[in-house]
């Protein structure tokens, strides 16, 4: 229950971040007994390069102590959505926090929204999702792998998310969001290999006011492939020319606004690329941050 709300103190069951230095950060539970490789319950004991840490000594400490290991110390820390991205346990490749930050504010999120993400991949973005959107909104959050599905599951129920994130295990490629998410969205987020095949499904989640949508893609011809999708004129350009946050590329990030569904004809006849109102071939209105 470390990410729902702000504590004082460490109790049995919280994820802590142990925090050695900038580039030396450790995400656990505190749990004082852990099974060993036969099997057997033995003592939790954390070691790391500064030496070891018996788990259960944490409990009852205030969250920002000092703590004591065998070699050195560290700082015991509350976890966050960026503590947690630095030190979560990859099972897939992962959205950092400089692209979260844009994310979050290009899809005009806030208290109370849905949002829908897909894949979940090792719950990076999500949980900046969560804080963002709880604790009365919603996050509905697909992948098609069983298993990511599954540990993302016990990962937000461990973290007290579960009243925010909802996990389903689906190819929303084939099979999109699901009856039960459509017309509900207020913003879509996609980091899949094939974000195109979604867009027509992304359309139907949204609510009939319209919204936000975006998309991350690692090379230029899967952003190529999106803006040329079936149901792209459907989208409308959000924004661009702004700065690069990270040195280095992590992504192209494409942003574009649904409108409100008594505006789509209106928009798409006055649409800029297609001057003359004819819907022929003109290119979608869909802009790309290339960071
Ligand atoms: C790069 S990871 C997402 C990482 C995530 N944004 C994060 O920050 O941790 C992409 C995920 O999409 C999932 N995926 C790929 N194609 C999919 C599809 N058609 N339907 C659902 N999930 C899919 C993969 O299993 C993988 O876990």
């Amino acid at each position: 229950m470390s990410f729902s709300r702000d504590k004082t103190e460490i109790d049995e069951g919280d994820t802590v971040i142990l925090y050695l230095s900038a580039s030396n950060m450790h995400a656990f539970r505190v749990q004082p007994t852990i099974k060993n490789k036969h099997g057997e319950l033995v003592e939790n004991v954390f070691q790391t390069t500064y030496g070891a840490l018996k788990v259960a000594s944490l409990v009852g400490v205030k969250f920002g102590s000092k703590v004591q290991m065998s070699r050195g110390w560290a700082f015991v820390l509350q976890p966050n959505p960026e503590l947690w991205t630095l030190t979560l346990p990859h099972r897939t490749q992962i959205i950092y926090t400089a692209d979260i930050s844009l994310i979050v504010f290009h899809l005009e999120l806030r208290p109370g929204s849905f949002v829908v993400e897909s894949g979940t991949g090792s719950g990076s973005l999500t949980h900046a999702l969560a804080r963002r959107v709880g604790p009365h909104g919603t996050v509905r959050t697909f992948d098609f792998h069983d298993q990511r599905a599954q540990i993302a599951t016990e990962e937000f129920a461990q973290h007290g998310l579960s009243n925010v994130v909802q996990v389903a295990c689906r190819d929303v490629s084939c099979d999109g969001f699901g009856e039960d998410v459509q017309g509900r969205a207020d913003a879509v987020f996609l980091d899949l290999p094939h974000p195109w095949l979604v867009v027509h499904h992304t359309v139907a989640a949204f609510k009939s006011d319209g919204g936000r949508f975006a998309s991350f893609s690692p090379c230029i011809e899967q952003r190529s492939q999106t803006v040329a999708s079936d149901s792209s004129d459907k989208l409308e350009l959000v924004c661009t020319n702004y700065q690069n946050t990270m040195p280095g590329h992590t992504g192209y990030l494409t942003f574009a606004t649904l409108p409100p569904v008594w505006a789509r004809n209106i928009s798409s006849s006055a649409c800029p690329s297609d001057p003359d109102g004819d819907d022929g071939g003109s290119a979608p209105v869909i802009e790309t941050a290339g960071l």
